[in-house]
């Protein structure tokens, strides 16, 4: 024990090891009132690294050249020592990265944590979020199967629809005229290298956000506003034990869910690994129903809803991108009394009810093949899904709110 701690006081001398330790754990007080709704946060950092860790040991076997990378794959499914569970854990987490990541931005919006002072966090996580699309897009096309190939065809054809430039911008991302091999090196180094780079940074700089304001809670109130003489907020407590024990509780039922999966569901009846993708990737021949993975859907469905104009696609494209990055407008377009829905009035509340309907009806929507009936039904939603964000302003200032308590409650 002394020679340990010995150790570290050398290494203290020379490196603010326990003074980082105290500022981000020991002595960094959250609110006491967290509720399971605080895991996703943790949680995402797990997934992330669950990525990593599995990713580097798939990328020994596999081999990013159009020839041979569908074979690469089955060889790691049939032939590598657990190949099978290395690939199935990395299929499976990118799928639960989506579920935690889009649970954690729920959270953010049901308690206003995008609200003074965390806008910036806010912003960084919207940048995260693109970067996992991005992230989960490229990787999409490595296992070199028909979904892999037409939905990378037809996401990287929308950029072609950009007036002007956007022939020579499909091009450029492509490589070539087609998705091809230049295709798959290219998103391969963006997968494995540059991307997940940009993401760890990021999500430091999130974290860092994070400690330099303080973390908000179910209550929407801030709790530095009530401090002892100690300086020490009367209703935070300690992230370490406290938090980091909860934290464990949720990594072993998450752990639990995720090797449900894994083991007996890897491809969730075609949700997280459609069946086409089990066939190479056949440049002659277009599968009969293309669409994205589950966690793309809801724009997908966005981008189908909304008519082409003089023959170009471009109008679905703009609403398609608006869609997905609305979210980042929330900390100026709320101008609500109280951050928390536990204080909000019933127009607010209708209003998020409808957001969530919208969303998870377009994720359906956009999985299903065109038809009349499912199109109408994706304008309606779409509409719906927008209108909780422009009319925003106005809902939630009319909204009559409860008054806040000055220190945090528990149910
Ligand atoms: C790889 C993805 C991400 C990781 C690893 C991550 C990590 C974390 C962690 C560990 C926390 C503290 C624990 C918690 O409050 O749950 C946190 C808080 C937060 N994150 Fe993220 N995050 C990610 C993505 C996002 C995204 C996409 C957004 C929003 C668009 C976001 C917005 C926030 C906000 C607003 C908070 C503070 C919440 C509060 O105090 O109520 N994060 N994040």
């Amino acid at each position: 024990m002394k020679l340990l701690n010995d150790f570290i006081g050398w290494v203290d001398d020379r490196f603010p090891l326990i003074e980082t330790w105290k500022y981000h754990l020991s002595e960094y007080y959250a609110p006491k009132n967290f509720n399971f709704w605080y895991f996703f946060g943790s949680l995402s950092l797990l997934v992330l690294v669950i990525q990593i860790v599995s990713g580097i040991f798939l990328t020994m076997s596999y081999k990013p050249d159009a020839l041979f990378a569908f074979a690469s794959v089955e060889y790691i499914m049939r032939d590598v020592q657990s190949g099978w569970l290395l690939r199935y854990i990395h299929s499976t987490g990118a799928s639960f990265f989506f579920i935690v990541v889009y649970l954690h931005m729920f959270r953010g919006m049901m308690y206003g944590s995008y609200r003074k002072p965390r806008e910036l966090l806010w912003i960084i996580g919207v940048v995260i979020y693109l970067a996992l699309m991005a992230e989960a897009f490229m990787g999409y096309l490595l296992p070199w199967g028909q979904m892999s190939f037409w939905g990378a065809q037809v996401i990287v054809n929308l950029f072609s629809s950009v007036p002007f430039i956007g022939e020579d911008l499909s091009v450029l991302i492509r490589g070539d005229y087609v998705i091809s091999d230049a295709t798959l090196n290219r998103f391969f180094a963006l997968h494995v290298a540059a991307i997940p780079l940009v993401l760890v940074g990021i999500v430091f700089v999130h974290l860092v956000a994070l400690h330099a304001v303080g973390s908000n809670n179910p209550d929407g109130i801030e709790i530095k506003k009530n401090k002892d003489a100690n300086g020490i907020p009367l209703d935070g407590i300690p992230f370490h034990p406290y938090y980091t024990v909860k934290d464990i509780v949720a990594v072993v039922a998450f752990l639990m869910i995720f090797c449900a999966v894994v083991f007996f569901a890897p491809d969730m009846g075609g949700y997280f690994i459609e069946a086409n993708n089990f066939i190479p990737a056949d440049p002659m021949k277009t599968p009969a129903h293309i669409a994205p993975v589950w966690y793309f859907t809801p724009y997908y469905a966005i981008l189908r809803a909304v008519p082409p104009m003089f023959g170009s696609q471009f109008p679905g494209v703009v609403a398609m991108g608006i869609g997905a990055i609305a979210v980042v407008f929330l900390p100026w377009l709320d101008r609500g009394k109280v951050k928390s829905i536990r204080y909000r009035g019933p127009i607010y509340k209708a209003f998020l009810a409808a957001f969530v309907i919208s969303f998870l009806g377009l994720g359906y929507l956009g999985m299903m093949p065109v038809t009349p009936t499912y199109t109408l039904l994706s304008q309606v939603l779409s509409v719906v899904y927008f209108a909780f964000f422009i009319l925003m302003p106005w809902y939630t200032k009319i909204d009559k709110c409860k008054p806040e308590p000055d220190r945090v409650t528990f149910k």
